[in-house]
């Protein structure tokens, strides 16, 4: 299969920096994803020897740090439910130091865009000591990570260069989609059986640009919101919890603001003291049965002063929502839902005069523990 590249993909054109350039590009990546990854009729083109390998295992133990982290845990929420297939996910620098007890036949998958981060290496070697088989997902052919690894399933984002990692993010989920779609299918998962990812990847890729053609929407809500504050809070529960975790660190990185992603139901129980008059807090809500008890947890906090903002799935919002994001499966909504969080953190950064491509103290490739 050829995948036809842009003649200059490392040049940022009419763009100011890469990250929106690379924001962009994300409705292409899941485009061209389904394009190397489906057949003609939607069916996954992964090979039998690695399907076969991931069917044997009685468990999946994805790891990676930073975003890579962050996908893995969405991956969790995509192998549990068309796998049946319990999922862990670790930051790979714990885990290799603190190897968890392993189940009789495990099966690991390394998240990485460079394929270099040298935390992850170094679990992957004790992987191998083990004489275990694993699955590296990366952006980078022949990369350390995918030439240790059994298999290699190569993420064809085009190169990322900004620090702040955003289409490695989207691509990484969208390829658990389709690589869960193929295992539960090759086990008869009835669930997996009916995910339709194909027609999911197309409506997930004009859902993010209706997203990034509002971007002057969001630059609005940047600039009035996150401008001049010290800490912000984005919030939500299961896979919108998840994509929190990931959208504060997007803020943290690139515009310095002191921001937490967190478990909803859990800020009562402590953080909530942290809230004063003005503070953001960022409501994620794309699950049904949860929206309604994020909601009430906003509204907790609105009574003590916060700023509240929303971003919901068109089919729970309300007037008066802030960003409203176009329908997909719920597994699939971290795909829309990071994509205004990668904004607003882009535009804050913008607006602050900071340098979003590279961030002080920050390497886009960590080749050190
Ligand atoms: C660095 C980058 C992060 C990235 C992490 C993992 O810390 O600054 O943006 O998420 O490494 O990188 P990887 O290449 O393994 O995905």
């Amino acid at each position: 299969f050829h995948v036809d590249m842009d003649a200059n993909e490392t040049d940022k054109g009419t763009y100011p920096f890469y990250m929106l350039k690379e924001i962009d590009e994300q409705p292409n990546v899941m485009r061209r994803l389904a394009q190397v990854y489906l057949s003609e009729t939607g069916e996954p083109v992964i090979s039998d020897k690695l399907l076969n390998s991931m069917k044997q295992a009685d468990r999946i133990y994805i790891v990676g740090a930073g975003t890579s982290y962050h996908a893995g845990l969405v991956g969790k929420r995509l192998f549990e439910s068309l796998t049946q297939t319990p999922t862990e996910v670790h930051v790979s620098s714990e885990f290799a130091y603190e190897q968890p007890i392993l189940s009789k036949k495990p099966f690991f998958i390394f998240l990485s865009q460079s394929g270099e981060t040298a935390d992850s290496r170094e679990v992957l070697v004790n992987v191998n000591a083990g004489g275990h088989e694993s699955l590296t997902i990366t952006n980078v052919q022949n990369s350390t990570l995918s030439r240790e690894a059994t298999y290699t399933l190569l993420l064809h984002a085009g190169p990322e260069i900004a620090v702040a990692s955003t289409k490695a993010y989207t691509a990484q989920i969208a390829l658990e989609a389709i690589l869960a779609k193929a295992l539960g299918e090759a086990d008869n998962q009835i669930v997996a059986q009916r995910f339709d990812v194909r027609h999911q990847l197309g409506l997930v890729a004009t859902g993010i640009q209706a997203i990034v053609d509002e971007k002057n929407k969001i630059e609005e809500l940047a600039k009035s919101t996150f401008l001049d504050t010290p800490n912000a809070f984005y919030i939500g529960r299961g896979i919108d919890q998840n994509v929190s975790l990931e959208a504060a660190l997007k803020l943290k990185e690139i515009s310095y603001v002191q921001a937490e992603g967190f478990a909803s139901g859990e800020l009562k129980h402590g953080t909530i003291a942290l809230i004063e008059k003005g503070t953001p807090v960022i409501g994620i809500i794309t699950q049904e049965k949860t929206a309604g008890l994020t909601r009430s947890n906003l509204q907790e906090t609105m009574a003590r002063g916060a700023h509240i903002l929303t971003i919901v799935s068109e089919n729970l919002a309300k007037p008066g929502d802030d960003i409203v994001l176009p329908d997909v499966d719920e597994l699939m909504t971290p795909l829309l839902s990071v994509v205004p969080t990668q904004l607003i953190a882009y535009y804050t950064s913008l607006n602050k005069g900071l340098d979003v491509d590279k961030p002080r103290n920050l390497a886009k490739s960590v080749t050190v523990e």
